[in-house]
């Protein structure tokens, strides 16, 4: 089982669209999805549609109250999902009184490998908050979300040191993938910004960049993966790509059917690592 946080410090990146829409992704090609909305803003729980108000919700996962099976609902086009409320920002105020706040979401996915090949874990925009602790206390590759504007590369170079020095502090490595999102090919800026993440980051960033769509605009506010709305459209093409590009590069080789052919291996870089590693420069 895959545990992958979509984190960034920097807010309105990108992180809840590709959290959801991946998860759309992978249910459509008949993986086991579950999405964690671990940001009380809750926007991954409303884009799905599935606004709840007295069910326990990732708040009373976290505080041991409730089991995953009592939180899960049904999201649309298949994707499992422990929804957030509100009340998820007061187990911020709570972990101070706990003990290892931050091994919580461990905790509550215990079991969770025998229902699920993927969980997707959407955190709040502090990267250094408990919330995003637990997200990467559980995870085995951490997702860097980098809208490709204005800042990116020194925004996602400071989230990589956060995760680091939050790798240092938990005592664990993790490896990580960074994505491009927001892309806009027509601008030269852009096209540069996306040669300048390849070369800083190596292996470690993803081919798969998701382009700017309108569809990904409406879809949170119809509460459906874009996979669900228009499965056509270049937003769902461009998710498709994701999930394969992810399955064939996280899955270990002798696990991939026949219908995911092996990728070539490549080294990847750690969190501690990656930050060392050396540059490949490609072109867009
Ligand atoms: N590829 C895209 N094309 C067009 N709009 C997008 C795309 N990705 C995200 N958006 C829009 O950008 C805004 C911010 O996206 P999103 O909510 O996913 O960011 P976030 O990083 O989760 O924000 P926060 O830090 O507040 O949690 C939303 O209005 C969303 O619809
Ligand atoms: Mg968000």
């Amino acid at each position: 089982m895959q545990v992958l946080p979509f984190v960034n410090q920097k807010g309105g990146c990108g992180k809840t669209t590709t959290a959801v829409n991946l998860a759309g992704a992978l249910a459509a090609r008949g993986e086991r999805v579950l999405l964690v909305d671990l940001d009380p803003q809750a926007h991954a729980t409303l884009g799905l549609g599935c606004a709840i108000e007295d069910e326990p919700t990732a708040a009373e996962l976290l505080l041991g109250e409730v089991t995953l099976d009592d939180t899960v609902v049904q999201g649309p086009g298949g994707i499992d999902l422990v929804p957030s409320e509100r009340r998820l920002a007061e187990f911020e105020e709570a972990s101070e009184r706990l003990l290892e706040p931050e091994r919580r979401l461990q905790l509550g996915l215990e079991n969770a490998e025998r229902t699920y090949d993927w969980v997707l874990v959407d955190c709040p925009p502090r990267a250094d908050g408990v919330l995003c602790a637990n997200a990467l206390y559980a995870c085995t590759t951490a997702m860097l979300i980098v809208e490709t504007g204005a800042f990116a590369l020194q925004g996602a170079l400071q989230a990589q040191r956060v995760l680091a020095e939050v790798a240092e502090n938990q005592g664990r490595e993790f490896g990580v993938r960074v994505v491009g999102t927001m892309f806009d090919r027509r601008t030269k800026f852009a096209r540069e910004l996306l040669v300048a993440l390849h070369a800083r980051f190596g292996d470690d960033m993803l081919d798969t960049v998701i382009r700017t769509s309108v569809r990904l605009r409406e879809a949170p506010a119809l509460g459906l993966p874009v996979h669900v709305l228009d499965p056509s459209c270049r937003a769902a093409t461009d998710f498709s790509a994701l999930a394969e590009e992810l399955i064939l590069s996280l899955t270990p080789r002798d696990e991939l059917t026949p219908a995911a052919p092996a990728k070539q291996t490549k080294a990847r870089g750690t969190v501690k690592s990656v930050g060392q590693g050396t540059a490949r420069p490609k072109t867009v």
